[in-house]
């Protein structure tokens, strides 16, 4: 089998890295790929922009390409999958209207509200003035949310009157027309990422991601700075709940307008101090980083996985095997992200932190002749496997020690979570 990755993060090394183990899969493509999956043995990068779905289709049709696995959520909300689909490429990623799941919170809402999922309360608005009376009447904390994609930067949680007044005129500013305003939950998060064919949902174990920059959550928000799996939060009774509660539901609810949703479905879960799962956002696409955390306990070969949830044959699969243990990915990032930053400060230790056991995942690297220089705010996801948490821990920290660039920052503290719930 010939298979197509789109993107360029650390999400995609990890997902053609594991596609590659399969037996079945020949050869990987990545559309425009990094350093990471320019280094991957019977792996190719083809330099397209992931919005160029015109031309990414035709390479698709001249590689004879089997199967496209898409990972952003921007060519998804572009309508890759429906291009792919006309022209009979098996794609893994739902249609544009599905993907309407991440790229419209509002739209996202009310299919929920529709389906009986847990959410938080709120409202839609096109109009500054009313959203700014609602949150005055609500009080704080509060959250504001822009409608549509914003790279991770859409959402602000507001503390304040004024600051919740100002992420209104702030998100209209910068173009937005849609806004949501909702409660603000409190509680822990987990990452639970599902497949689906449309009917059938096989959730992956859970994950928990850490979106500040700074330790102790602290800072601005980033792409994820590192993720742990199994997240421990996620009992096998909470598991379940979100399974029928809300996943099986949310399917439903696709189905019921018609969307035959077949990709991961990525809930973004707040679990209350009481246990109680709420539904903070979906995405319409595997998590970076969790994926990095998630894919290397995988024992069942990725490609048996995403052909069935394809081929709308999920239910047909037995249960997916995992390795036991743990995962944890810790995030390398150039100095100044997620603000401005530099590139192009060369990478060293790499095959060290291998040789110690750990797989490190590339995200903003590429290769200028035969050296490695960082390209982007999230440069690499070390990830180490452990017997335990503690192992984990340990290993993937000596791994990130041999590493390093110019201004390379990381966080000393993913996982504090898990650790404190341990102790
Ligand atoms: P998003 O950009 O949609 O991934 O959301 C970013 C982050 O905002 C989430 O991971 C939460 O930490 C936070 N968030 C979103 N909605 C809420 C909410 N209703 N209450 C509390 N925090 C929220
Ligand atoms: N790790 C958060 C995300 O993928 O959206």
């Amino acid at each position: 089998m010939k298979i197509l990755v789109v993107g360029n993060g650390g999400r995609e090394h990890a997902l053609a890295w594991k596609l590659l183990q399969s037996p079945q899969v020949k050869q990987c493509f990545c559309v425009p790929g990094n350093g990471g999956t320019a280094l991957l043995e019977r792996c190719e990068n083809i330099p397209l922009a992931v919005e160029d779905i015109d031309n990414i289709v035709k390479v698709a049709l001249e590689n004879q390409i089997d199967l496209v696995v898409v990972g952003p959520e921007v060519p998804l909300s572009l309508g890759i999958s429906d291009r792919l689909q006309q022209e009979g490429i098996p794609v893994f990623g739902p249609t544009q209207l599905g993907a309407k799941i991440e790229s419209s919170k509002s739209w996202a809402k009310t299919l929920m509200a529709e389906a009986g999922v847990p959410i938080a309360q709120g409202e839609t608005f096109t109009d500054a003035a009313a959203a700014k009376d609602y949150i005055t009447q609500q009080g704080v904390p509060i959250v504001v949310k822009a409608d549509g994609l914003a790279a991770g930067k859409g959402v602000i949680v507001a503390q304040t009157i004024p600051e919740a007044h100002n992420a209104v005129d702030d998100l209209f500013q910068v173009g937005f027309s849609l806004i949501v305003v909702e409660e603000c939950l409190i509680g822990e998060e987990v990452s639970i990422l599902a497949l689906t064919d449309g009917i059938t949902v096989r959730s992956l174990l859970p994950a928990q991601d850490h979106k500040r920059i700074g330790e102790g959550d602290t800072g601005p928000n980033t792409g994820g700075m590192g993720a742990y799996c199994p997240a421990p939060i996620a009992t096998p009774d909470l598991l379940q709940r979100v399974d029928q509660e809300i996943l099986q539901p949310t399917v439903t609810a696709l189905r019921n307008r018609g969307i035959d949703y077949r990709g991961v479905l990525y809930a973004g879960l707040m679990v209350s101090p009481q246990g109680e799962p709420k539904v903070l956002e979906y995405n319409c696409r595997f998590g970076d980083p969790e994926t990095q955390a998630v894919l290397p306990l995988l024992e069942t070969p990725l490609d048996q996985v995403i052909l069935a949830c394809v081929q709308q044959r999920l239910g047909e699969l037995p249960p997916l095997r995992w390795q036991s243990g743990t995962a944890v990915c810790v995030v390398t990032a150039s100095a100044g992200y997620p603000g401005k930053y530099e590139k192009g400060k060369a990478i060293t230790g790499i095959q060290e932190a291998e040789t110690m056991g750990v797989t490190v995942f590339q995200a903003g690297t590429q290769l200028d002749g035969d050296r490695l220089v960082t390209d982007g705010g999230r440069v690499l996801g070390v990830t180490a496997i452990g017997q335990d948490f503690d192992e984990a821990i340990t290993k993937v920290y000596q791994g990130v020690d041999c590493i390093d660039f110019e201004g390379q920052y990381y966080r000393r503290d993913i996982g504090h979570r898990a650790q404190s719930r341990k102790s």
